[in-house]
């Protein structure tokens, strides 16, 4: 597969979100399945690889860990850690969430340690100044937020510079584009988005009949509503019609339409099937025309998108 820079992590075109090997879309893989998937995808080209520590609450980690041991020094590996407001000393706890999530990863430094969600904005130059220090040590070698605004972004890459912002990005959400990929490209930051199928929606291959069980969080995202499938019915269409014309699947037009836009943006999607992995990973080799890519802008430009931002969805499961 062809490679992208984070900054200065070189990464394949497309990532390996394995999230959903562990958590968030209902019934999991068996074990030594879900290693076989991690083990394809390297054998694919794929050489980046994102979990966090609050996935399955580490049980995603160990797995990932496991699967990547065998080429562990030829991938970016990518993780994540929460800082609770109340739990203390900022450096000493980063340290310690890290030290964790290495040894449930089996190494002995990770690539790419994000902090998944700001809890608090007083904090950001210190956990930026932490971050560095890690990366002096050899600890990590490169680090990231998670859904930060712009005024975060800049802030922490004024402490140290971000490898990745990670944060919710697909045609069906496209708040970041206004501030926080433009800040990326002005500061040579990478742009890693997550859901970047909407949470497999824009595949088309969901219906308006599909049932979703246990912690499959499309239970509560709005865009799943039966009422919205149908609503969203003209978002699909532009897809189907430029796949159509493309030979390519409606997710491979979604992918390669974000790899189109930005050279530094290298998307993230979570799959638990061969074949799903072989449609999303091939989409590294779809290109568009800038005559398609315009053209797809100026028609999505044109249709609404109906359902909230999925973590104002998945926000209601902790009510639930
Ligand atoms: N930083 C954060 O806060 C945050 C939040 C969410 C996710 N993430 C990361 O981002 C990664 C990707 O997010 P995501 O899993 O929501 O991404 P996604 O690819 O938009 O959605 C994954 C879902 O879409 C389905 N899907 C994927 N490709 C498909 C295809 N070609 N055809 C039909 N269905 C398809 C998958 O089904 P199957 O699994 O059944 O194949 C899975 O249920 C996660 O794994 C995680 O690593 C980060």
């Amino acid at each position: 597969m062809n490679t992208r820079f984070l900054r200065n992590l070189e990464v394949s075109a497309i990532g390996y979100g394995c999230m959903g090997l562990s958590h968030g879309y209902g019934a999991v893989p068996e074990r030594g399945e879900s290693i076989r998937l991690i083990q394809k995808a390297f054998d694919m080209g794929c050489t980046f690889f994102d979990t966090a520590e609050a996935y399955g609450a580490g049980d995603n980690e160990r797995l990932v860990g496991e699967a990547v041991k065998p080429f562990r020094n030829r991938i970016v590996l990518a993780t994540k850690l929460h800082l609770n407001k109340k739990d203390g000393d900022t450096a000493t706890l980063i340290r310690r969430h890290l030290e964790a999530s290495m040894k449930r990863l089996h190494t002995d430094y990770v690539d790419l340690y994000y902090h998944h969600r700001i809890e608090d904005d007083d904090k950001v130059e210190e956990v930026a100044a932490v971050m560095g220090d890690l990366i002096k040590e050899g600890k990590i070698r490169g680090w990231g937020q998670s859904q930060a605004s712009e005024e975060q972004v800049r802030r922490a890459n004024a402490v140290t510079p971000l490898t990745a912002v990670q944060s919710e990005f697909s045609m069906m959400e496209r708040r970041f584009e206004q501030d926080v990929i433009p800040a990326c490209e002005e500061l040579g930051i990478g742009f890693v988005p997550f859901s970047p199928l909407a949470s497999g929606f824009l595949s088309g291959k969901y219906t308006k009949t599909q049932q979703y069980t246990g912690d499959d969080v499309r239970r509560v995202i709005t865009r799943f509503a039966p009422e919205n499938v149908e609503r969203n019915r003209p978002l699909l269409d532009v897809l189907s019609d430029m796949a159509m014309r493309k030979g390519a699947s409606m997710a491979q037009i979604s992918l390669a339409w974000m790899l189109h836009k930005k050279k530094f943006i290298v998307p993230i999607p979570g799959m638990r099937k061969v074949e799903r992995m072989e449609e999303n990973l091939g989409a590294a080799e779809v290109t568009l025309t800038q005559e398609e890519y315009e053209n797809l802008e100026a028609k999505l430009a044109e249709i609404p998108v109906y359902g909230n931002r999925t973590d104002e969805d998945i926000a209601k499961l902790r009510n639930i």
